[in-house]
């Protein structure tokens, strides 16, 4: 079984990882991938999110399968080239990705289909933007960006003043491109945030266990929003009850009314939802895995991750296959970063990596080798270092610990990971 994985980053290491641990010899080609992924696999530079440069990689190699990892590929149609040059791809086609890459289609589709999500508006003209604040929203009120924005495009205003400020600099300033044509003017919700992933064949999901990731740069969840600093899994409030409502309120009537628009969609449906006090509610979607609840989740998998991806890429459906099994225990992901972190990485360090026992996954992201072979930081993110233990208070614990011996001039990282679970559990 032959793999060409696409990106370069710690969720893509933990695929990977976790592809390498199949029963089934694997092989993986990654592009460009990234120093911790050379270890399992091959890497080769090319630019992923090209569809012809991707579907000629995966011609001359001659691979059995295409795992997409970033959404950028998927936004500019790779499955969609691959699919029609019969190539099997794990990922969706440019139109159902737009469940990511535009928030106010999506926003649209949930409010049409009934899903669950907080109530918005979506515009184009600041001013008719600041009128709906004014006499519909007031503050608290979350101001979004329709398009892609690197994880910045969602801002939480405490007052009408800072949503004015938002809306300018989105719909005027045009801070994040193009994906600030349109903005969301959003009724901000209470509650705690869990991401839920599932793979889908389109009509089925096979769900797989909770994750909540941390997204500010400081402990307490402070300062600046980042890519992600931390993760854990699982959470308690992700109970099967929950999944299964999920499952019935969110992820069934999302891929219907995708296949009735006719844009169906396959690969990993993420759902990012707040628990609220009306119940879950979908703050968004992604098109793919999370970065970097990938890197607590995938560790704790103990069935084929291959199976179901292998399946849906072939066109074949998922409905009869077993549900996932997971070990045991805790997972928690703690993210190594450059200092100046996110506005101003400082990178080019060079990097002490200690040995660690196999409960520990180092997971690269921003680390390149230089010319004489030394492991540098490249990169804002540079490491994400999931520790597995047999309660949460271990494994946090062994994370945090970890963490902390990776050695590189300025390296942070947080050391409150799963703060919320600590609480509930002990
Ligand atoms: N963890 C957030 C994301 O992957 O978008």
């Amino acid at each position: 079984m032959k793999i060409l994985l696409l990106g370069s980053g710690g969720r893509e290491h933990a695929l990977a990882d976790a592809l390498s641990r199949e029963n089934t010899p694997v092989e993986i080609v990654a592009a460009p991938g990234n120093p911790g992924i050379a270890d399992l696999g091959r890497l080769v530079s090319i630019d992923a999110s090209d569809p012809r440069t991707v579907a000629a990689l995966a011609e001359q190699e001659q691979v059995d399968l295409v795992v997409v990892g970033p959404e950028a590929p998927l936004a500019n149609g790779v499955v969609d080239y691959l699919q029609q040059r019969r190539i099997p791809a794990f990922g969706p086609t440019m139109g159902a990705a737009t469940v990511e890459t535009s928030k106010a289609d999506t926003k649209a589709l949930m409010l049409a289909a009934g899903i669950p999500t907080a109530h918005a508006e979506t515009h184009r003209v600041a001013s008719e933007a600041k009128a709906a604040v004014r006499a519909r929203f007031g503050a608290p009120v979350v101001i979004k960006a329709s398009g892609l924005a690197a994880g910045k495009g969602v801002i939480v205003c405490q007052t009408e003043g800072e949503a004015f400020d938002a809306i300018d600099r989105i719909l005027d300033d045009r801070v994040f491109g193009e994906a600030g044509a349109e903005c969301l003017v959003e009724s901000f919700m209470t509650g705690e945030e869990l991401s839920l992933f599932a793979i889908t064949d389109g009509h089925d999901v096979m769900p797989m266990i909770g994750a909540q990731d941390h997204k500010r740069l400081l402990d307490g969840d402070d300062g600046p929003n980042t890519g992600g600093m931390g993760a854990y899994t699982p959470v308690s409030l992700s109970t099967p009850a929950l999944v299964d409502d999920v499952t019935e309120r969110v992820f069934l009537p999302t891929l219907h009314a995708l296949r009735k628009r006719g844009t169906p969609f396959t690969g990993l449906l993420y759902a990012g939802l707040m628990l609220t006090p009306d119940g879950p509610k979908v703050v968004e979607f992604n098109c793919r895995f999370g970065d970097p609840e990938t890197q607590a989740i995938l560790p704790m998998l103990t069935s084929s991750l291959l199976e179901p991806m292998l399946a849906v890429a072939r066109g074949a459906r998922i409905g009869s296959m077993p549900p996932f099994t997971w070990r045991a225990g805790a997972s928690v992901t703690t993210v190594v970063a450059s200092s100046g972190y996110p506005d101003a990485p400082q990178t080019g360090f060079g990097i002490e990596l200690p040995s660690f026992g196999d409960d520990i996954r180092v997971y690269h992201a921003g680390t390149r080798r230089d010319a004489s072979g030394t492991l540098r930081t490249s990169g804002g993110r540079v490491f994400a270092v999931t520790a597995l233990a047999d309660t949460f208070g271990a494994a946090q614990q062994a994370s945090r610990e970890a963490a902390s011996r990776i050695g590189f001039d300025g390296a942070i990282h947080r050391r409150d990971i799963g703060w919320r679970e600590a609480a509930r559990v002990g």
